[in-house]
């Protein structure tokens, strides 16, 4: 019997990307090549042993590959990117709500013994699983993904891995979510579904205050040098330096870069990237893969 596998059974279920998030899948393959060199060639000075159990977590990890919406070409998505990578991670897990994503990435994964793959919700399964694996005293160290479509994050996970100080995270922020659904001046308006979901990814209810208080939540220096000072986008920038100064102060990070606007084709924010980690290499390496993505 002969089976013909044709491209829509290939494709059929697969995310079209535009180039935003190839630039995304560049940034975080560049920044996992570096981490893994780095991290893996550590030796402890007294034995001379390998120093660190390195992890790479993609936590909202998708179908492993997607379909360009330029050209149609299939492209590597983040998991496949960090199976390839020339050094490897210790260990990999994958998770996934999506049973037939959950399927993909079994396929592929199959021929090895390092990686987990999960299905479920990823904030359950981070919390509880996965990243109380990454002890800091037991010298075991992981780099995150976090690459909601939506506003489908956990604060309480972003403030778990900052505090384990052993984690590393690229964070999607989903400004266009927010903005779409949580921006009303008067919080009341905002329907309750999207309330929960805006407090749930914030921690608290103070976002509210964030995205309507621009006086008091002033930019960080440096943050949309370029911001021309219409209110809409004092009050945008604003807003997103709180964020970053909650990941500092609240999550613990000690290093928060300014976070990459990601721009669709017509120049909109479709959401910021921000890495926050508690490496003074890391954050020195990030900052030099995220200013060529101004
Ligand atoms: C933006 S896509 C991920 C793309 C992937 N990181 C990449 O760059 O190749 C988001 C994925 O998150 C999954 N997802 C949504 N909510 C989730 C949750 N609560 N837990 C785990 N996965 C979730 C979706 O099924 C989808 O596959």
């Amino acid at each position: 019997m002969v089976f013909n596998t044709t491209r829509s059974d290939i494709t059929a279920g697969l995310d079209e990307i535009g180039d935003w998030s190839v630039d995304k899948l560049r940034i975080l393959k560049d920044y996992s090549a570096a981490y893994a060199v780095i991290l893996q060639h550590q030796r402890n000075e007294r034995t001379g042993k390998k120093q660190f159990f390195t992890g790479y977590i993609d936590a909202f990890a998708g179908a492993g590959e997607h379909i360009h919406k330029g050209t149609g070409a299939l492209v590597k998505g983040s998991p496949q990117i960090a199976l390839e990578l020339a050094t490897q991670f210790d260990h990999y897990d994958f998770i996934d709500l999506n049973p037939e994503r959950v399927g993909r990435l079994q396929k592929l994964a199959q021929e090895r013994s390092n990686v987990t793959i999960h299905h479920g919700d990823c904030n359950e399964i981070l919390l509880k699983t996965v990243l109380p694996k990454y002890r800091y005293e037991d010298f075991r160290r992981a780099l995150c993904f976090l690459d909601p479509y939506s506003l489908q994050l956990d604060w309480n996970v972003m403030k778990t891995a900052g505090r384990m100080r052993s984690v590393e995270i690229f964070l999607n922020f989903p400004i266009h979510d927010m903005n779409r659904n949580a921006k009303r001046k008067n919080i009341g308006d905002v329907d309750t579904t999207s309330r929960e979901r805006m407090t749930k990814f914030w921690g608290d209810e103070s976002w509210h205050a964030a995205m309507f208080a621009p006086s008091k939540q002033a930019p960080l220096p440096g943050l949309f040098d370029d911001a021309t000072p219409d209110l809409e986008k004092v009050d945008q920038a604003s807003f997103v330096s709180a964020f970053q100064r909650r990941l500092r102060d609240v999550a613990g990070f000690k290093h928060v870069p300014n976070p990459v606007p990601m721009r669709n084709t017509k120049g909109a924010v479709v959401y910021y990237l921000f890495f926050a980690s508690n490496n003074p290499t890391g954050d020195r390496i990030a900052k030099d893969i995220l200013k060529k993505y101004p």
